[in-house]
């Protein structure tokens, strides 16, 4: 069987690394892919972008199945292409992708849909957003309506900022046409939740929860970036927590879509606020967070190619997802000057010695291979994920790993998990029957 994973991140390693470990011994092949890919995929030079070029790889190689990493591909309808051409693929339609396309769609169908989230307002005038937010005295959020690569949100104390936000985005053009619309809502407090859903058109299948870390620095500061380190599980996310998410939130969104006549099929990421009123949804996302992945895959025992099989088929009602019990820690390592400008180019050394260690794996993202060497490509270069028997050895563990790497500029945050430590996690959930 030959399975094609689209993207190049650190999330594509890890799913890449989980499709290898499948009983059907697929053949794998990582479009654009990095050099850690290289190890479990053959890469091939086609951007994630690239639909055009996708499909007539799948067709070159005869692909059985590919599997969609990032947004953009998923909401330029990559699997109305696909499906069009008979080729089957993983991931939601474009209508449905739209869920995290297009937020002022997003927020809309949960505020029609009762469904817990910031209250708000979705504009596509300036004039009118400003006479909005003049009226405001508590903190806003604004947020570019289309994909602005994760930095199209900010979050404003003062009101008043919120103001020049809006006409930075929709007057001035910051986030060109992503940013033309968009949704202003209440600032929301409280600890915030990823939670992973596989859905297939009938059933939602919760997977473990996690946590991302976005800003830059130790102690959740400086500017926001697409993660520097993640941990499974999230321990705020009890039994009654997750089941709570999914009765209030997923099923009702799912149903809501249904009623559009969109039927979402894939993974559905919920990126959620746990507020002193219950958790309310911030985002969602068609597809697998980065780096949320890297810290959830390697847990997850049942081989992703099964899972997404089981979706397509529509069998998840039948799937019994294997975890391993142990928490992971997966910390990001980035290239000096990240989240702004940054070099390419670096050589990387000591990845061996951190992959030596025991229940320590080294997922690459920003890296491709020049003259036989590993050098860094990108921002986010690599993600050291390490399990341990509590949050604070997988932790340990995952910072003597960090420590063996080098590369000129390099750096990490030094908490990641700190916001889990001594908190117990909870048990899994199962499939649930829409
Ligand atoms: P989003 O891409 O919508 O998840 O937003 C990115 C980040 O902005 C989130 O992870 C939160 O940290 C923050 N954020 C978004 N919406 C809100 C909100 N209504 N209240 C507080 N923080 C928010
Ligand atoms: N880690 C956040 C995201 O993947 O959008």
């Amino acid at each position: 069987m030959r399975v094609l994973i689209v993207g190049g991140g650190g999330r594509e390693h890890a799913m890449a690394v989980s499709v290898a470990k499948s009983a059907r011994r697929p053949e794998i092949v990582c479009a654009p892919g990095n050099a850690g890919t290289a190890t479990v995929a053959e890469n091939v030079d086609v951007a994630a972008e690239d639909i055009d070029g996708l499909l007539a790889l799948v067709e070159e190689r005869g692909v059985d199945l590919t599997l969609v990493g990032p947004e953009a591909p998923l909401c330029a309808g990559i699997v109305d292409r696909f499906e069009a051409a008979g080729r089957r693929v993983f991931g939601p339609n474009a209508k449905a992708a739209r869920l995290e396309g297009d937020k002022t769609f997003c927020k809309k169908l949960l505020m029609e849909s009762g469904v817990p989230t910031a209250s708000g307002r979705c504009f596509d005038r300036y004039d009118h957003a400003r006479q909005y937010l003049a009226t405001r005295d508590t903190p806003q959020v604004v947020k570019a309506a289309g994909l602005a690569a994760g930095k199209g949100v900010v979050v404003c104390d003062d009101p008043a900022d919120a103001i020049l936000e809006a006409e930075a985005m929709m007057v001035e053009g910051r986030f060109g046409d992503a940013g033309r619309r968009i949704v202003v809502e209440e600032k929301l407090e409280g600890e915030e939740l990823s939670v992973h859903a596989i859905v297939d058109g009938h059933s939602v299948y919760v997977l473990e929860s996690s946590q991302d870390h976005k800003r830059v620095g130790d102690g959740d500061t400086g500017p926001n970036t697409g993660g520097m380190g993640a941990y499974s599980p999230a321990p705020i996310a009890t039994d009654e927590v997750l089941r709570e998410i999914e009765s209030e939130i997923l099923v009702p969104v799912l149903d809501a879509l249904v009623r559009r006549d969109i039927h979402y099929r894939g993974v559905l990421y919920a990126g959620l606020m746990l507020t002193a009123g219950g958790p309310k949804v911030l985002e969602f996302n068609c597809r697998f967070g980065d780096p949320e992945t890297q810290a959830m895959l390697p847990r997850m025992k049942t081989s992703l190619l099964d899972v997404a099989e089981a979706c397509l088929d529509g069998r998840l009602d039948g799937l019994s997802l294997e975890w391993d019990p142990r928490p992971a820690v997966c910390v990001v390592m980035a290239s000096g000057g990240y989240p702004g400008s940054y070099q390419r180019g670096i050589t990387i050394g000591g990845l061996d010695a951190a992959a030596a260690i025991a229940d320590a794996f080294v997922y690459h993202a920003g890296t491709t291979t020049l003259d036989g060497r590993v050098v860094t490509n990108g921002g986010r270069v690599l993600g050291v994920t390490a399990l341990g028997d509590t949050i604070q050895a997988a932790q340990d563990r995952a910072y003597q790993a960090i420590d063996c790497i080098r590369f000129d500029g390099g750096f990490c945050r030094r908490d990641i998990g700190a916001r889990a430590l001594g908190v117990r996690p909870a048990k899994t959930v199962g499939p649930r029957v829409l």
